[in-house]
């Protein structure tokens, strides 16, 4: 029987250079000779899709309750892992997520205010004891991610979507919250610097793949 893939997550506030950086770890994985499955959160099913364009539709004149909002990025995360991400890993697959569920503790639990051990209560019930093996934070101050998608938004003519509508409270708190995941759970954890250019975010995310990449095999 073939050895259980890892699972890799990416996360960040917004505008922390998240999407561009999913490839590059993918591509590092796929350089080092791995099956790799590149996915998405909220998403990465079709359902999973349709549940994202729920969540992220601004609709101003039907605001989503907290909770409800909770329950959604839940429910595309348990259709995500049956359909997705479980049978990857079972098969010796290597996921690389853009986000899970520090995500819902940083957004839900910090930007929002849903206390954590709710989400908790919710993590336990989905995710029955599963966890990330490697989360790397993309981490930098919030008004330099702040001015990063503003430029890109502006570039691509793009609206800014239900939580990028947030103020800047909101994504200090989201800061926060991510930071708070990490300085709980270290051995999981890479936080790395987005503040430098891409080239040198890039080379921290190279070390430290290759060094679990080398651990792991
Ligand atoms: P993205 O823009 O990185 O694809 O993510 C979509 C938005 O969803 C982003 O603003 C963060 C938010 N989000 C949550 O609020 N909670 C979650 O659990 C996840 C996965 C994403």
């Amino acid at each position: 029987m073939s050895k259980r893939g890892r699972f890799i997550t990416l996360e960040g506030g917004e505008g922390v250079g998240k999407s561009t950086n999913v490839g590059f770890v993918a591509e590092c994985l796929e350089a080092e000779g791995l099956e790799v499955v590149r996915t998405r959160e909220p998403g990465g099913t079709a359902r999973g899709e349709a549940i994202r364009a729920l969540l992220l539709d601004p609709a101003p004149q039907e605001p989503l309750h907290v909770d409800a909002e909770l329950l959604l990025m839940f429910a595309a995360r348990a259709q995500h892992l049956a359909e997705k991400i479980l049978p990857a890993l079972a098969r010796g697959a290597w996921v690389v997520c853009d986000r899970f569920t520090d995500a819902t503790f940083a957004y839900q639990g910090g930007g929002r205010g849903i206390a954590k051990e709710r989400i908790a209560v919710l993590e336990d019930f989905v995710q029955q004891g599963l966890s990330p093996d490697l989360t790397l934070l993309l981490d930098m101050p919030k008004e330099a991610a702040r001015q990063r998608l503003e430029s890109r938004l502006r570039d691509r003519h793009e609206q800014l979507d239900r939580f990028e509508q947030e103020q800047a409270d909101f994504f200090q708190a989201v800061r926060d919250g991510y930071l708070a995941r990490a300085e709980e759970a270290p051995e999981r954890f890479a936080v790395i610097d987005a503040q430098y250019t891409l080239d040198k975010v890039q080379s921290q995310i190279r070390q430290v793949l290759l060094t679990k990449v080398a651990a792991w095999r």
